[in-house]
């Protein structure tokens, strides 16, 4: 009998079919047993009659506990009371491992004791849903850049400065020598594009973030496209249709998973371009109408990125803020040298920051002022130098951390969620 998958079941109406899966749950009535089987792929009911098989196989589904493994053959059926429309008319079963009892049970659990059974926590259907969003939403991530010829190009991971600040490095002994855990692959990307035209990474990204809020992970993945001769407006442009694009294929991929999680989609549905585009100091006179007491000038906190965030019903590009607050490499806007040519999207209904990019600095005396002003090490940034020495030109680009935007579209109050296993400032098991 063919083995086949749960959620292509229709395919094989009326065919003999072998599942592979785990137990569910097991209910008996009389001469029936039922035996709800997940395979990964979905759930079935597999239905088991007395006078159909064995005694021996029959009994023998009594010492099936939650979780066990096993193989079912049987015949598909149409069912127009299950919830996929088919059920499995058992003829035979294989025990595979008859599980110990399962720690984690139907009913409410705590969230640290569900964060330390994380390895068999993914196999609840919240969690399974969120996972299948996440794979389909770096699927798509991808293909927005893979059909709009960008070129992958994948960035180190060991690295020897700091790509965003000096404060949140993890360092690790390299040979000799020190290296850190890359922050963002960005200056990478710039020299991508010097030498592709438009290229883009995708990779896990460390923080070592002393921040126990609902936002920060200390390792996250990020997708960071750069593009040559692209400016701010080009930028916000390019942000603005990719986080259009990944809405719209989540949704149209992932109907059942964001119904499981009772996601309004109504909200997803409203995700169209154009985006609202407001100034950091725009933002900030909206900050003071709502009541807060904000100084021009410092960064946006996660309280302020939720106020501003549930002013729009979409999200909403925040542009040009104070150079002072933000990192080495940004270039100045020419009309007001205060102000970095630099943009943040902030998710809608209060969910903060999920891109942060911008125009680069491509004036080699410029730059290096900075990197002096930040108090960084020239030597290890020779080589980015290098980069407005032959050829520089504009360009741009952004970073979008998958963990933040997956927990807007999914609608999760917490981070932690959105990622297999969860790097927090206090956890690092399983
Ligand atoms: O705004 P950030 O720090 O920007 C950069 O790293 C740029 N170098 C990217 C670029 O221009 N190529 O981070 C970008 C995004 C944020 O908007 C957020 O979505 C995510 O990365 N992010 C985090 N996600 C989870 N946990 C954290 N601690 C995060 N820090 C940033
Ligand atoms: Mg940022």
């Amino acid at each position: 009998m063919e083995h086949v998958y749960i959620e292509n079941i229709s395919k094989h109406l009326g065919q003999e079919v072998t599942i592979k899966g785990w137990l569910y749950n097991i209910r008996s009535s009389g001469k029936l047993k039922f035996l709800l089987v997940r395979d990964g792929t979905q759930t079935i009911q597999c239905v088991l009659f007395r006078g159909d098989v064995a005694p021996e196989v029959f009994d023998a589904a009594d010492k099936l506990t939650h979780e066990s493994s096993l193989i079912v053959h049987g015949q598909v059926r149409e069912d127009k009371r299950s919830p996929i429309g088919y059920e499995i008319s058992v003829c035979k079963i294989e025990i595979i491992q008859v599980a110990d009892e399962y720690p984690i049970q139907p009913k409410e659990h705590g969230i640290h004791f569900l964060m330390d059974r994380r390895h068999l926590w993914l196999r609840s259907s919240r969690q399974h849903a969120i996972m299948r969003i996440r794979s389909n939403l770096i699927d798509a991530a991808r293909r927005f850049f893979n059909q709009r010829d960008f070129v992958l190009l994948d960035a180190p991971i060991f690295t020897p400065a700091a790509c965003e600040g000096t404060t949140t490095l993890f360092e690790t002994d390299y040979f000799d020598n020190k290296a850190y855990l890359t922050q963002s692959g960005q200056l990478y990307m710039e020299a991508g594009a010097m030498a592709f035209g438009k290229v883009y990474c995708f990779g896990p990204t460390f923080r070592a973030e002393k921040s126990k809020t609902r936002r920060h992970l200390t390792e996250f993945w990020m997708i960071e496209p750069e593009v040559a001769y692209m400016d701010l407006e080009g930028d916000m442009d390019l942000a603005e249709d990719f986080v259009e694009y990944l809405v719209e294929e989540v949704v149209k991929g992932c109907r059942g998973e964001l119904e499981l999680l009772e996601r309004d989609v109504a909200w997803l549905e409203r995700v169209k371009k154009p985006f609202p585009r407001i100034t950091y100091t725009e933002a900030v006179e909206i900050l003071k109408k709502a009541g807060v007491d904000f100084q021009w000038g410092k960064d946006f906190g996660g309280d302020d990125e939720t106020i501003l965030s549930k002013q729009f019903d979409r999200p909403v590009l925040i542009h040009r803020y104070p150079a002072q607050s933000k990192a080495f490499y940004m270039k100045n806007d020419p009309e007001n040298q205060d102000l970095a040519l630099c943009v943040d999207m902030l998710g809608p209904e209060g969910y903060g920051e999920i891109i942060g990019g911008g125009q680069r600095e491509d004036n080699l005396e410029v730059l290096l002022d900075k990197i002096d002003k930040h108090d960084l090490p020239r030597e290890a940034f020779e080589w980015y130098l290098d980069l407005r020495r032959y050829g520089a030109v504009p360009h741009a680009g952004f970073g979008l951390g998958i963990e933040r935007t997956l927990a807007w579209i999914c609608g999760l109050h917490h981070v932690r969620e959105t990622i297999p296993f969860p790097r927090l400032m206090d956890r690092l098991r399983p």
